[in-house]
């Protein structure tokens, strides 16, 4: 379809570099919180042993000690029932150190999901995932936003990729990304049209985006039939595969992706396929160093955010919060 197009150069979305720039700049205000004597404060709370979620939540604390926030684990066995994750939860929001709260997603199959994260007090909710900052979301208002489509939207910022009248197809509806991507979007003028797994014609909506995200977690389901020439692809995605042949199909024979899977057994791939938007995107986000990264500086930003709204303004004027 596109063969008798020159073949455009596809720029990679360096989503490590603009992390960095994102963590530097929240440097200063973390030593204008320190000049008050104020220390912002994150908890991290771990229920079982799921190791993508402990890789995630190690990560995450790191950088906090890095930027030398307060951090603190809390580590809970699968076998805790959602009465006593409550318990967990009323504490840290009494916890006057703790400025914000990470309940770390998928909880154990028997716990009541949609209950804890109501639990989580709004004004230290810096995953964004309480119902009354997703309503504030919806309806514009200012309040805690999920960490990766607020990455996402700070990345596309960055990288001047023009948002307003763009039309941004999403696939994937969840409460993480999905949703509230489309929200942000939509407040930056993109018209937006969200997909899922019952759309219908899903490669042809695709191929009329001009910023298309996959948010689904299905490896490479993205495929060139889903791109037209110049689409911006944000690839939310990452998916473990731990089947050789798998990895070789997506990535190719000689590509330094299956040299590392034969060292370390696994390979991450996102939702597009690897090999589909070059040449043809404009512009695409790489898994890993795309979106990763800017989701653990956007949750640094969100607490920073949180101890400046709850006790900074307490002391100060009222910020805008
Ligand atoms: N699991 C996958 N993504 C997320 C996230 O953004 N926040 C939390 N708490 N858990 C997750």
């Amino acid at each position: 379809m596109n063969a008798t197009k020159t073949e455009a150069t596809t720029r990679r979305l360096d989503g490590r570099k603009a992390a960095r720039r994102i963590l530097e700049e929240l440097e200063e205000r973390i030593a204008g919180l320190a000049r008050q004597g104020l220390v912002p404060g994150l908890a991290a709370v771990l229920v079982g042993e799921d190791p993508a979620s402990r890789l995630y939540v190690g990560s995450k604390t790191r950088t906090c000690r890095k930027l030398a926030l307060h951090s603190r684990l809390v580590e809970l066995p699968d076998s805790v029932t959602t009465p006593e994750l409550l318990a967990v939860i009323g504490e840290l929001n009494r916890d006057d150190e703790i400025d914000g709260i990470l309940v770390q997603l998928p909880l154990p199959a028997g716990i009541d999901t949609a209950t804890v994260q109501a639990a989580v007090h709004p004004a230290k909710d810096v995953d964004g995932f309480h119902p009354l900052n997703a309503g504030k979301l919806a309806q514009g208002r200012p309040g805690l936003v999920p960490c990766t489509p607020l990455g996402i939207v700070r990345l596309l910022e960055r990288e001047r990729v023009p948002v307003e009248g763009a039309h941004a197809v999403i696939v994937g509806r969840s409460n993480i990304v999905g949703k509230p991507l489309a929200q942000l979007l939509l407040a930056g003028h993109a018209t937006v049209t969200v997909c899922h797994s019952r759309t219908r014609r899903l490669e042809e909506v695709c191929r009329s985006a001009d910023i298309l995200v996959a948010a689904v977690g299905r490896p490479a389901l993205v495929g060139r039939d889903f791109l037209s020439p110049g689409v911006v692809v944000v690839d939310v995605g990452v998916n473990r595969l731990e089947d050789r042949e798998q990895v070789r199909r997506l990535f190719g024979d000689d590509s330094p992706r299956l040299e590392s899977f034969d060292r370390r057994g696994s390979a991450l791939v996102g939702d597009v396929h690897p090999r589909a938007p070059r040449g043809v995107a404009s512009a695409v986000t790489p898994v890993p160093g795309g979106v990763g990264p800017l989701t653990i500086a956007m949750l640094m930003s969100n607490t920073v955010q949180a101890c400046e709204s709850r006790r900074a303004a307490s002391r100060r004027r009222p910020s805008e919060g």
